[in-house]
């Protein structure tokens, strides 16, 4: 068995989407006379939102955490709920710094004292924070998924065009993945033959969130206005184990797009990547439901989505929120995966692991070769080493750009569609093989959760045609395609002093 070595990844990571530089990098960090950076050459960092993802984020910036990121340190904090700012707080006077302190993310971008920022709040404030950001200087990580819509996505790519003089990485970890990198410099080498399909699997346990009736209260100390941004301004509607605002809003179209936004954008990244599909896809149709508990959440918890592109191999994505059957936690395993990508070739097949490890078979199941290891905070690193040497390798804006869209375009056929009896719903699939394996074993799956799809019918929704151009959709019944175009998850512009400007002429340019 061939043993993964560093020369191989030198090579994997000249390929495709990881191997772009950004041109006209000019800041430099720690060099004499250098215009950035705190008096010893640091890096100086400010976090936004840190109730969970970014409290790790703060971690790797504090003296004496296990952590810690070299040559960087935390410089200010920036949380609209004063609990968790206390939390930020704390935790830095605790490593011995002193931090400035901000509930609007704005006057901590009009700083001077600040670098570098890492963005880790909702997904409806990624594109507008990222674009903030830029403008005023700063370099930017932010967490995926780029955007809550297509639109907005595009206007943060044209950002870090426009304000190419600033770093700006997005935090899909596997990027980073030596492993990964392995295991698609061996499907290029073509020893498993042309890849037939790339399945995405997002099979992880989301629970009932509860029922509740009516509007709830903002518990005291969060700036609601600060913290809705650019969605519409409105109470929140849920009060499941993590209060009324945070987490939670995953499940609401207002501000996430469900499971496949959520954990889902990582692997529908990884299986863009495997596949070497360039842009949008030319076609998407979904189906799926939110099955097994009544609540207040919006989003589909089990969803099936089909994208095809002109130049490359199928990409089928499964959701899954159910456990493997009704009152179990634990979940399906698809080919030895339940949070994974199966890419499916001529000769055999590849298994990327959550964490970034992968395995090749052969048809006859017999392991062919290990990428074996998981990840260590190599992204992170990465985006430290891309501040410094002023390129971006790991994480570029604009793949992200494109896996995030997946996402939504995924979730705009799906709000495109309608209920449909079990029997339209086969029809609906086509004859495609490997889509027709995902609707049997997404059967299976509901069966065994006792889930009656004559009760409860599955939503059925349309195949929408892709523009890359224009990053727009179309249908032959103008009202679905203007049902799709119109609904914010394709385009939403702000609200008020929230609004995001407009970069782009919302034209692709590639
Ligand atoms: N890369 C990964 O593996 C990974 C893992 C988990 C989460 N994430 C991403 O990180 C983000 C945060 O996730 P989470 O689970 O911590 O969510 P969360 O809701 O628990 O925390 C978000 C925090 O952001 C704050 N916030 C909201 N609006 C703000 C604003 N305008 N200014 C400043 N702070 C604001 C909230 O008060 C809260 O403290 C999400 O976008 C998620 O997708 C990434």
């Amino acid at each position: 068995m061939k043993t993964w070595s560093r020369k191989d990844f030198l090579k994997a990571s000249l390929i495709g989407g990881g191997a772009a530089f950004v041109a006209g990098q000019t800041r430099l960090y720690g060099q004499v006379g250098g215009a950035a950076g705190s008096a010893n050459g640091d890096i100086r960092v400010g976090i936004v939102g840190f109730n969970a993802q970014g409290f790790g984020h703060l971690q790797n910036y504090l003296p004496g955490s296990r952590s810690k990121l070299e040559g960087a340190v935390l410089v200010a904090i920036c949380d609209v709920d004063d609990k968790v700012l206390a939390k930020g707080r704390d935790a830095a006077n605790k490593a011995g710094l002193k931090v400035a302190e901000f509930k609007d993310y704005r006057k901590m971008f009009a700083s001077k004292d600040i670098d570098a920022v890492v963005l880790a709040p909702p997904n409806h404030q990624h594109s507008i924070m990222t674009i903030a950001a830029l403008q005023a200087g700063k370099d930017v990580y932010v967490e995926k998924p780029l955007s809550h819509n297509i639109w907005e996505g595009r206007q943060a790519v044209e950002a870090a065009r426009k304000y190419s003089k600033n770093i700006a990485l997005i935090g899909t970890q596997n990027r980073s993945s030596e492993q990964i990198m392995g295991a698609i410099a061996m499907l290029r080498s073509g020893k498993l033959g042309k890849i037939k399909w790339v399945t995405g699997t997002c099979y992880k346990s989301r629970e009932s969130i509860g029922l509740h009736d009516g509007p709830q209260a903002v518990a005291e100390g969060i700036d609601y206005n600060l913290w809705t941004g650019p969605a519409t301004l409105t109470p929140p509607t849920r009060n499941g184990p993590r209060g009324t605002v945070h987490y939670d809003w995953h499940w609401f179209w207002n501000y996430g797009g469900g499971d496949i936004t959520n954990q889902g954008i990582h692997q529908m990244d990884v299986a863009r990547w495997l596949l070497g599909a360039q842009g949008l896809p030319n076609t998407v149709m979904s189906f799926g439901g939110r099955f097994g508990y009544r609540d207040d959440a919006e989003t589909p918890n089990t969803l099936v989505s089909v994208m095809n592109w002109k130049d490359s191999a199928p990409l089928i994505f499964e959701v899954r929120g159910l456990g493997r059957k009704k009152g179990m936690k634990a979940m399906d395993v698809y080919r030895k995966s339940s949070v994974g990508v199966v890419a499916q070739c001529e000769h055999g097949y590849i298994n990327i692991a959550e964490t970034g490890g992968a395995i090749a078979f052969g048809n006859d199941g017999k392991q062919i070769e290990a990428f074996q290891g998981a990840d260590n905070g190599a992204h992170r690193k990465n985006w430290i080493a891309a501040l410094r040497s002023r390129k971006v390798k790991h994480g570029l804006l604009e793949e992200g750009h494109y896996s995030t869209s997946l996402c939504h375009l995924a979730n705009l056929s799906y709000l495109a569609g309608a209920e449909k009896a079990n029997a339209q719903l086969a029809d609906a699939v086509g004859s495609d093989l490997a889509a027709k394996d995902a609707y049997w074993r997404t059967l299976d799956h509901l069966k065994a959760n006792e889930v009656d799809l004559d009760a409860t019918k599955p939503i059925v929704g349309p195949v929408l045609s892709v523009d890359g151009k224009t990053e727009m959709l179309s249908h032959p019944d103008k009202l679905i395609a203007d049902a799709a175009n119109n609904h914010p998850l394709r385009k939403r512009t702000g609200r008020g002093e929230f609004t995001i400007p407009q970069l782009s002429a919302t034209v692709a340019k590639s």
